[in-house]
């Protein structure tokens, strides 16, 4: 490839791009004729995807909560780019867990420890190894969550770790525009993805992962700082958070009573 046409070529690098909405990611991007490094914990999980079958793909392997995996991984990056002329356009740090506190009076602090470590410390790390590749011009998605809205039971770690990632994306936001650096904050609400499939809850208006996907390109595509959808769900979320904490509290506590209820019978 010559020097112009690697140069038009956009990329994207995408962690979690094994699963759920990183995966369906990786496929339209690649539809979309872009370079896509699509990173993963297991190099044989990626290889088994087939994505070099849809297009130009790097595969990337690193566990996102081991520090030094991910500062070779910048490496490896470092070299690819310079080898190949290209460079980073878009950064989406999606890769992500979710556990729930399932008795707050015995507080599992060790599930803590590890979602916030995997949802927002292991960002900071991606961040380290990744922030010094991005052009001018370039920007970046933070994936958070809409339960960033609205407190929900058991999503002591999930919660606190996502609602993170905002105050991250924020400051990040102010400190990157001498860089020219765009910030995306994504806050989805359910979709149909492996991690949710676990869950033991009615989700309301849950989306698809191509749907979920759409909204976050188009998102990214017009620069928006904060991405979330269904819209339908969310503002409704946003709207019940300025109602009195009493109101919402025990329309949650209904809730949780009616599922401990329902798990009893
Ligand atoms: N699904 C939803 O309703 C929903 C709603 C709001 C926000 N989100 C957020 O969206 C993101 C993607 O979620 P999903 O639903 O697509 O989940 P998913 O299908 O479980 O995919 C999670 C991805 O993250 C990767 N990952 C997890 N821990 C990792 C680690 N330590 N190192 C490297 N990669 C790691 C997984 O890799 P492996 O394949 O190796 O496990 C996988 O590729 C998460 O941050 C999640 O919190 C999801």
């Amino acid at each position: 490839m010559n020097a112009i046409n690697a140069m038009t070529l956009k990329t994207v690098l995408i962690t979690g791009a094994s699963s759920g909405i990183g995966l369906q990611l990786a496929k339209d991007y690649l539809a979309l004729g872009w370079h896509v490094i699509a990173c993963g914990r297991s190099l044989q999980k990626l290889e088994a995807l087939a994505l070099k079958e849809l297009g130009i793909v790097t595969l990337l392997n690193f566990d996102i909560t081991q520090r030094s995996q991910v500062q070779l991984a910048g490496q490896d990056l470092t070299e690819l780019l310079t080898q190949t002329d290209r460079q980073l356009d878009l950064v989406i740090l999606n890769a992500g867990s979710c556990e729930y506190i399932d008795d707050a009076k015995a507080f599992d602090d060790a599930l803590f420890e590890r979602v916030v470590h995997t949802n927002l410390i292991a960002m900071g790390y991606c961040l380290g190894a990744f922030l010094p590749l991005m052009p001018r011009g370039s920007r970046i998605g933070l994936m958070s969550s809409s339960a960033i809205y609205l407190p929900f039971p058991r999503a002591e770690a999930y919660g606190a770790s996502k609602a993170g990632v905002q105050y991250l994306a924020s400051s990040l936001a102010l400190d990157l525009v001498n860089s020219d650096i765009g910030v995306s904050l994504i806050c989805p609400g359910f979709v149909a993805t492996p991690l949710t499939a676990k869950n033991d809850f009615s989700m309301p208006m849950q989306v698809s992962v191509q749907a979920a996907s759409k909204a976050i390109r188009n998102g990214l595509e017009h620069n928006k700082r904060e991405i979330h959808f269904p819209r339908r769900f969310t503002y409704l979320l946003k709207l019940m958070s300025f109602l009195p904490a009493f109101v919402w509290q025990k329309m949650m506590a209904n809730d949780t009573q009616s599922k401990s209820l329902k798990d009893k019978n």
